[in-house]
């Protein structure tokens, strides 16, 4: 059985990694998804598990096309008797490239075609509800490729649960975790020194102790026929903890809105005894011992429109990192401003590893591995 899981683009190697690590075999890497090759223990685990992905997809076609007639007849040509005559079912559709049509054409076109194909073959019409259906079908288009999928996960992993309060520019939980998997973490100590909602400090500890994901919507996969709650129990039992925390994951924010925001989403996961947060501005702090490695996502300066002042931050940053990182420590930090710091950590002496580039919203971002 194939499955899609929907990653965070110019980060998908890291999905592809979890999934592995979860006992799900990936088998490619495409624009912002993941192709996966699994039973439905994979639908089970990696919508409770898998904290750098955002939807799992039950792949039911993936072809090339031309233009709308193209998409209505290969969406057609799909046996839909997985869906119960009284289920009702939407399309949602995402689409990537230059196309005549737009995705809500994608989405009105495979709808149709799958009311037509199940009615040729029960001679029943199904029911579609856009706000709340019982089977969700994603129609994507990237490029000239159509995947056509089933949604097992709803509104997707990215919304979680203990986000009580939200940063202006948070992270999403999925690029967070994805971060923490490009930093290579071992349960070593961790800083996360700009660290805004904790979104990072809270991933960190949740990928540690591999607890569940907790998404702030309903699973879907929970209405499809093949649901067996028995094996889902099963499945889950064999997920075990990653490792042991050596010491406490330090967040440190330097204003008190969102180092008070912070405290709420750290209490939201239960993760006061894991997480240390401190009010403070980490160029000036002395804390009074070294970690092993770091985490972030500064500033960018774009909604405040003080780029400048952004940058003499990272420059200040940067010079006070050797007096809170261990030797030998790794780090990975994400901007818009990637190029400017990979420079001036080269200028410090760093060893810059790797810069993974991507799209974090509509911002084009890099993320910089660096150790000491
Ligand atoms: C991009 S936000 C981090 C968002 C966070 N990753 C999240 O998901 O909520 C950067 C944060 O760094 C904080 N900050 C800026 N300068 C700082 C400094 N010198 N020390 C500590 N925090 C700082 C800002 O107040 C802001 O909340």
């Amino acid at each position: 059985m194939n499955i899609l899981a929907t990653a965070i683009r110019g980060f998908e190697e890291y999905s592809a990694y979890e999934a592995e690590l979860l006992g799900c075999r990936a088998v490619e890497t495409r624009q912002a998804r993941v192709v996966l090759e699994g039973d439905y223990s994979c639908v089970y685990v990696l919508n409770n598990f898998a904290r750098t992905v955002n939807k799992i997809l039950l792949l039911l076609s993936r072809e090339t096309v031309q233009n709308l007639d193209d998409i209505y007849n290969k969406a057609l040509s799909i046996d839909y008797s997985f869906i119960k005559p009284d289920q009702s079912f939407a399309v949602r559709s995402e689409r990537s490239g230059i196309h005549e049509f737009t995705s809500l054409d994608i989405a009105r076109v495979v709808g149709q075609a799958i009311i037509d194909s199940y009615q040729r073959s029960t001679g029943k019409i199904l029911k579609v509800n856009l706000d709340e259906p019982d089977v969700e079908i994603e129609a994507d288009l990237i490029g000239n490729e159509l995947f056509i999928s089933i949604n097992t996960t709803g509104n997707g992993l990215n919304f979680r649960e203990y986000r009580i309060y939200n940063h202006p520019s948070s992270l999403k939980p999925t690029l967070a975790s994805s971060l923490i998997i490009m930093s290579q973490w071992e349960g070593s100590s961790f800083i996360d020194p700009f660290t805004g909602g904790a979104t990072i400090p809270i991933e960190a500890a949740l990928y540690a102790k591999s607890s569940l994901v907790k998404p702030s919507g309903k699973f879907l996969y929970k209405k499809l026929s093949f649901y067996d709650d028995k094996a889902e129990e099963e499945a889950l039992k064999k997920i075990g903890k990653k490792f042991d925390l050596k010491d406490k994951i330090v967040g440190v924010e330097i204003s008190r809105k969102h180092f008070t925001g912070a405290l709420k989403n750290v209490s939201a996961a239960n993760l006061g005894e894991s997480i240390d947060i401190i009010l403070g501005d980490s160029i000036k702090i002395d804390f009074q011992r070294k970690f092993k490695f770091l985490v972030s996502n500064p500033p960018y300066g774009i909604r405040s429109g003080r780029k400048e002042k952004v940058l003499k931050i990272y420059e200040l940053f940067v010079k006070r990192m050797d007096k809170i990182l261990e030797d030998k420590a790794r780090g990975v930090m994400i901007t818009t401003e990637y190029k400017k710091l990979t420079e001036l950590l080269g200028e410090r002496g760093y060893k810059v590893l790797k810069v993974n580039t991507g799209l974090h919203g509509k911002l084009w971002v890099g993320a910089v591995l660096f150790s000491v």
